[in-house]
Parts: C-alpha cells; structure tokens; sequence
C-alpha cells in the first residue's frame, strides 16, 4: 500500500497571516503551499472580465461551466490558470477584494475548487491554507491550524500592504454564508497571533504539528 499524503490545514480570517505562516512553514518541512482562496479570487476575477454579476449566482454558475480552471505547481506554491491565462497580480485588485466573497458563497463554485483542492493531495504533502480547509476539504487530516488576529491588526496588516480591502465585512459575509462557512475546525489548534512575531507565529504552529504527531 503506498503511504498516504498529508496535509496541514490551516484557516483563519482575511490577513490573519495565515498565507505568510503557511508558506514560511511549507518551505521548513518541504512540503507544497496550496493557497485555496487565490483559486476563489481568480473565479471572481474571470466573471468580472465578463462582465458577469457576482450578486447573480445562476449568472455566476454559467460562466463557470465554460471556463477551464487548471490548478498547478511552480516554485513549491500553488498556481492557477483559467482559459490559459496564469493570474497573479490581478488577484489581488480592490474589485476582487470586494466581490470574492460573494462568488466563494455559491456552492456550485465550493464543488468545482474544492475538487481541485483535494487532487493536490493525490501527489504531493502540503499546506493548504483557506476558511474551510480543516473543516471540509480535508476534515480527516489531524494537523489542522486556525490562525488568528483581532480585528484592528488584521486591518492595520492589509493596510501596511497598500492593499484596499474591508476584511471585517468580508469575514462577515465568509461567517454567515451557508455553504462551508468560515469556522473553527473541530479539534484544531487556535494560535492568536495579534501580538505575535511571524516567526513566532511559525513557531507556535511547528509545535501544535508536532504535538499533534508530525513527524520528518
Ligand atoms: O484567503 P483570501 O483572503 O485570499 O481568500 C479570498 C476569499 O476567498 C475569502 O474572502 C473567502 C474565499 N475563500 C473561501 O471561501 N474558502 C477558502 N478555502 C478560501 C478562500
């Protein structure tokens, strides 16, 4: 029998630092970084460039029957390429900020990426980093991580970026959403990193793995 994958999940709210930490974390334990809502902002982004709804969710499902979504690996992170476009910088403009959360509530949108999210597994040990990670994509994995910040310092991040973005009413509408809303995964290790270096952060969560019996 082949040796099963495995899988660290680690979710939390919009810049808890969740990104950073899993990608700090991957490269120490050599394993691939699979950052789930980049695949949920490049849907968002390909039904703007549309000129779709993202309020319209049978508008929404339409237009994600004719695109072709494929997830790849560069660099130990993951990619994504729709209709052979490989998006990057895009993924991070103010309209995606403020539609994503809206295209990531339509369960048909939830199938099609969580599909994708779970093949990654198929080849590879990883980190993959989300809302619904622990709680749905891998809910079987016992290494599962919930990061997070107050509010006033997951603004203050976003902002220290440059980056426009209202994080509290996206998290509101990621909580509230019926499909695989934002949770605490049962049974995770919760790491408040308000007043916690990145490193620290990394730290805290390396010990909640081993903990949970990582193993080299
Ligand atoms: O992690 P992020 O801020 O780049 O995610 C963008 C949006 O994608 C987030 O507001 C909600 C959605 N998302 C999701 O619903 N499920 C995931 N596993 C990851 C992201």
């Amino acid at each position: 029998m082949s040796t099963p994958f495995r899988a660290v999940a680690i979710d939390g709210p919009a810049a808890s630092g969740k990104s950073t930490v899993a990608k700090r974390l991957a490269d120490s334990l050599g394993l691939i970084m699979v950052n789930s809502g980049a695949m949920y902002r490049a849907v968002t982004w390909q039904i703007l460039q549309e000129g779709v709804d993202p309020s319209d969710p049978a508008a929404v499902v339409t237009a994600l029957t004719d695109m072709e979504i494929i997830g790849g690996v560069e660099d130990g992170l993951s990619t994504i390429t729709i209709n052979d476009r490989l998006l990057s910088e895009e993924l991070r403009l103010p309209a995606v900020n403020q539609n994503v959360s809206k295209v990531a509530a339509v369960p048909e949108v939830r199938e099609c990426l969580v599909a994708m999210q779970r093949a990654y597994l198929e080849d590879n040990d990883l980190v993959m980093e989300g809302r619904d990670i622990g709680s749905v994509v891998f809910p079987e994995t016992p290494f599962k991580i919930y990061i997070d910040a107050s509010e006033e310092v997951r603004a203050a991040r976003r902002s220290k970026d440059g980056e426009a973005d209202a994080v509290a009413a996206r998290d509101q509408q990621d909580s509230q959403r019926k499909t695989s809303p934002l949770v605490i995964p049962d049974g995770a290790t919760v790491i408040d990193s308000s007043d916690l270096t990145i490193e620290e952060t990394v730290k805290a969560t390396c010990q909640a793995l081993l903990a949970r019996g990582w193993e080299d």
